[in-house]
């Protein structure tokens, strides 16, 4: 059974909920909120009613804000139902912004509360499956290099890196800026019989044209103006171990024609040098240009390609990887929160929607960026999408009619699935089941209707 903790200074709502929902929850009494955070601190319980007005300031809600804000530090998840008195509709909003689940007026009805009540512990249970599920795929990153991902073509990525890893194919390494080739290539060497030695990335875009041989190669004393003294170049220092050559698009022809006799021979020699020195190593290329085009078009040697791409992956943009959106949203979250000490716990209904539905051209650097950024500034515990740097057109795109829609479906199916677990539960009586819903008959029927529920003659009504 559940457990379900009651804090409330009135000894008759304490005792008129206890026998009222003792049959469905294993339920914890308090009458002060020291008493209730002791309680809380012992059993745990996902779901607690806590009244606003609680001794030493009955006529106050400051103890029941109290109580609130410590029961959500404890258990940032906890689902907090207020009981509140006629006069206090503003503190309960204020409650609610606080982060508490619901509110509910006194005196508490009580098939109606029990209604909110299994709602807020249907919501935990669906949460904790969330947050297991978001667990158990950050685990499974520890075998993938730190890389996250769930959609299928993630998994098949990391399948092929799991069987490449160990020899020594070259891996050709593709995807739109920010899709996580460097972290493939890293992989690949983690997880490689290269991993003691040096994984060595460079960056043949990033240097100029007449730098570049001199650093991949070396060059020898003297070999030209200001070679002051012989230098080992990259591909030299990833000697055992892995060599990265990210965006291979743009390696001038001059280039791709010494390292193709470097990849085929496996030996080099510096700017300026005359000897040849043997290199061990295994090669990784990447691009986000499309090399088709280029070879095409003249710009890269065919030769080369077949070379370099014996194993090729593509690494699909962010906006195409479904959900991993959110799983790789969340565990930024939770890594920018505690690297930074903040409070943020989650990204409102509206910021879901902007994740889901943005198109990421900057792909997983990009939503890295924002995520880290808006937990920066952010002041409250959910994020919204003008944090994540939503602007307002955007949201009008993804959040004008969604979230209400979003809400309005969980609203839905929560009512769906109550009615029928209701209706079956009582052998198909409708009365007694508005009962234990603790609806008007004609109400259920009127829900039933809305929801399109079985037609009424598949439930013999047993009793009228
Ligand atoms: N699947 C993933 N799981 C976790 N973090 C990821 C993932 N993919 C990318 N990242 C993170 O996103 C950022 C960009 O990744 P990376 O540098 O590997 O991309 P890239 O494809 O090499 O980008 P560019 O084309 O701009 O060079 C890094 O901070 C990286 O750690
Ligand atoms: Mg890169």
């Amino acid at each position: 059974m559940e457990k379900l903790l009651i804090i409330d200074d009135n000894v008759d709502i304490r005792q008129q909920l206890k026998w009222g929902l003792c049959e469905d929850y294993s339920v914890l009494l308090a009458g002060d909120v020291n008493e209730g955070l002791g309680l809380f601190k012992k059993n745990r319980p996902k779901v607690v009613i806590l009244d606003l007005g609680l001794p030493p300031h009955e006529d106050t809600s400051i103890e029941g804000f109290r109580g609130l804000g410590e029961l959500l530090e404890l258990d940032p998840y906890v689902k907090v139902i207020m009981l509140t008195g006629n006069s206090e509709r503003e503190n309960a909003l204020k409650a609610m912004q606080m982060g508490a689940y619901d509110f509910f007026p006194k005196p508490p009805i009580l098939n109606e509360l029990k209604v909110i009540i299994s709602r807020a512990f249907h919501l935990t249970n669906l949460e904790d499956q969330n947050r297991s599920l978001q667990r158990a795929v950050e685990q499974k990153a520890g075998d993938s290099g730190g890389m996250i991902g769930q959609c299928p073509e993630m998994l098949s990525i990391f399948s092929t890196i799991r069987k490449v890893a160990p020899s020594d194919v070259s891996i050709f390494i593709t995807g739109e800026n920010g899709t996580g080739k460097e972290l493939v290539a890293q992989a690949i060497h983690d997880s490689s019989l290269r991993k003691k030695h040096p994984f060595i990335p460079i960056n043949c875009g990033a240097i100029p044209e007449n730098l570049l041989e001199s650093e991949l190669f070396g060059h020898e004393k003297g070999s030209f103006t200001g070679a002051h003294s012989t230098v080992q170049g990259k591909v030299e220092y990833a000697q055992k171990g892995t060599l990265f050559l990210d965006e291979i698009g743009e390696l001038p022809v001059n280039l791709q024609v010494k390292l193709l006799r470097f990849l085929q021979e496996g030996v080099i020699q510096r700017v300026g040098g005359r000897h040849d020195i043997p290199i061990d190593t295994r090669t990784v290329c990447a691009t986000n240009v499309d090399i088709a085009r280029a070879i095409k078009e003249g710009k890269f040697r065919e030769d080369l390609y077949y070379r370099i791409s014996v194993i090729s992956i593509n690494l699909p943009p962010l906006r195409d990887r479904g959900d991993d959106i959110l799983i790789l949203a969340n565990y930024f979250l939770r890594m920018f929160n505690e690297e930074y000490h903040k409070r943020v716990r989650r990204f409102s209904a509206a910021s879901v929607n902007f994740l889901k539905n943005y198109d990421w051209p900057g792909n997983v650097r990009e939503l890295r960026n924002r995520v880290q950024r808006s937990i920066i500034m952010s002041e409250s515990t959910a994020l919204e999408p003008s944090d994540l740097g939503c602007t307002t057109e955007q949201s009008e795109l993804t959040d004008n009619i969604q979230p209400a829609i979003r809400l309005k479906e969980a609203r839905d199916n929560v009512e769906r699935q109550m009615i029928g677990a209701a209706i079956d539960q009582q052998n198909g009586s409708i009365v007694k089941a508005a009962e234990v819903l603790g609806v008007s008959r004609p109400t259920l029927y009127d829900l039933m209707k809305k929801h399109n529920m079985a037609p009424l003659s598949t439930y013999p009504e047993k009793t009228l």
